[in-house]
């Protein structure tokens, strides 16, 4: 039999996914399952969105694009990715539109290491899991930097000071954060620009996806600090902001990469949908109301969830600052229960309460002395949320009477 190379063998996955067939298969046996593993939101996307793709349907808009993308919306995104930071000079020809921001995680990979040149880069843990698989598959050597509860999930700089070395090429942040909800300050990324300052050869990677659901103040990017934006890849689309994760639009942005990510493009998918590129120009360009309610809609959320997640026996939660993620820790709580850890806790409480979660481990390995976390996406109705919490908290209660 030929063989399947080991890149292919290694290559990791989202375990949402993964979970999720298991909450599917779990529900077709008849199941009542409350899930809160999905990480989009649960609105259609907007309805003049949706007439744009049908124009463009209607209107032939039927074939291959410029593998950067129409030049429309290239011309949109740069003024809207700069307006949203401040003003950053993004000229069209910066942009690239891809199928989701997703692809340009391993095209920044790919364009700033050499495989098997022991080249690093530096990502957060707990993290996206994308990001973790993708330096692995692309021959690079994975440097998680610890995300630590008591600074609300952020990292220390110092500690990324101590993890940069001359092979360092790359270093992906996410803010608000994927999943815990955290974000990086203006002060801790003039901190980590500065340690940059001082390693002139890591280029960032900045996952800004969730930049329009950001809770407190103005959304703020590294790439705003003087001297980052250059070596800034910027990296936002239409998934969350516009709940079009179907639709497949991402849009990156770098004066000296975007020849060589449109490169990538050209190699991979030819272009992003033209369908949907038409449509994300609508998104950018047409009323925001939609996403100013969704956005409400989120921050609602996140209020009753925390609130309730904190009433729950043995767990405590931080109060996330954006995304749709909570992340509450459960130490106590597995403990309580006799559960050895978050992975044993949330299979049980899928399996005896119906409540479908993700892990910590589903998102890198568990960070030495921060207990045990697991993942709510509160993309879902305020009756789901207090429901599924009310089986939680039920859940706790019983498992801990059985196993006093
Ligand atoms: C941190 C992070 N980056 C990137 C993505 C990918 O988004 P897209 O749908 O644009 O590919 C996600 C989606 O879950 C995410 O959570």
């Amino acid at each position: 039999m030929p063989a399947i190379s080991r890149r292919a063998s290694s290559l990791g996955t989202e375990n949402a996914f993964v979970v999720l067939a298991e909450v599917n298969a779990l529900a077709r046996t008849g199941k009542d399952i409350i899930s809160f593993c999905i990480g989009q939101p649960d609105f259609p996307a907007p309805v003049n969105v949706q007439e744009a793709a049908i124009r463009a349907i209607r209107g032939g808009k039927h074939g291959y694009t410029p593998s950067a993308g129409i030049d429309e919306l290239r011309a949109a995104a740069a003024k809207y990715l700069g307006a949203m930071r401040g003003g950053l000079p993004i000229r069209p020809e910066d942009v690239v539109v891809g199928a989701g921001a997703k692809p340009f995680i391993a095209y920044a990979i790919l364009s700033s290491t050499d495989h098997g040149a022991g080249d690093e880069v530096i990502y957060p843990n707990p993290g996206f899991p994308i990001y973790e698989s993708q330096i692995v598959a692309c021959g690079a050597k994975p440097v998680p930097i610890h995300l630590h509860e008591a600074r609300d999930f952020s990292f220390d700089p110092a500690e990324l000071e101590r993890r940069i070395t001359p092979k360092t090429k790359l270093l992906i942040l996410n803010y608000p954060h994927n999943p815990t909800g955290g974000l990086l300050s203006r002060k801790e990324l003039e901190q980590i620009a500065a340690i940059l300052a001082k390693h002139p050869q890591v280029w960032v990677y900045a996952d800004e996806i969730y930049s329009r659901l950001a809770y407190s103040g103005e959304f703020f990017s590294i790439a705003q600090v003087p001297g980052m934006y250059e070596r800034t890849i910027i990296s936002d689309g239409a998934s969350k902001t516009w709940a079009m994760t179907g639709w497949r639009i991402g849009f990156t942005s770098n004066p000296l990469l975007a020849p060589v990510l449109t490169r990538w493009i050209t190699n991979t998918d030819s272009c992003a949908s033209q369908i949907s590129q038409w449509a994300a120009l609508e998104a950018i360009e047409g009323p925001q109301d939609a996403a100013a309610m969704m956005k409400a809609s989120f921050l609602e959320r996140r209020d009753l969830i925390v609130g309730l997640l904190n009433k729950v026996p043995g767990v405590s939660c931080r109060l996330p600052g954006g995304a749709f993620y909570a992340w509450p820790n459960v130490t106590e709580a597995c403990r309580m229960i006799g559960a050895p850890d978050s992975e044993e806790f949330r299979k049980r409480l899928l399996n005896e309460a119906g409540v479908a979660l993700l892990a910590d481990i589903h998102f890198g390995s568990r960070v030495p002395g921060e207990g045990q976390h697991v993942r709510f996406s509160y993309a879902a109705s305020k009756e789901m949320i207090e429901k599924g919490v009310a089986r939680m908290a039920e859940f706790i209660r019983t498992n801990t009477r059985k196993a006093a």
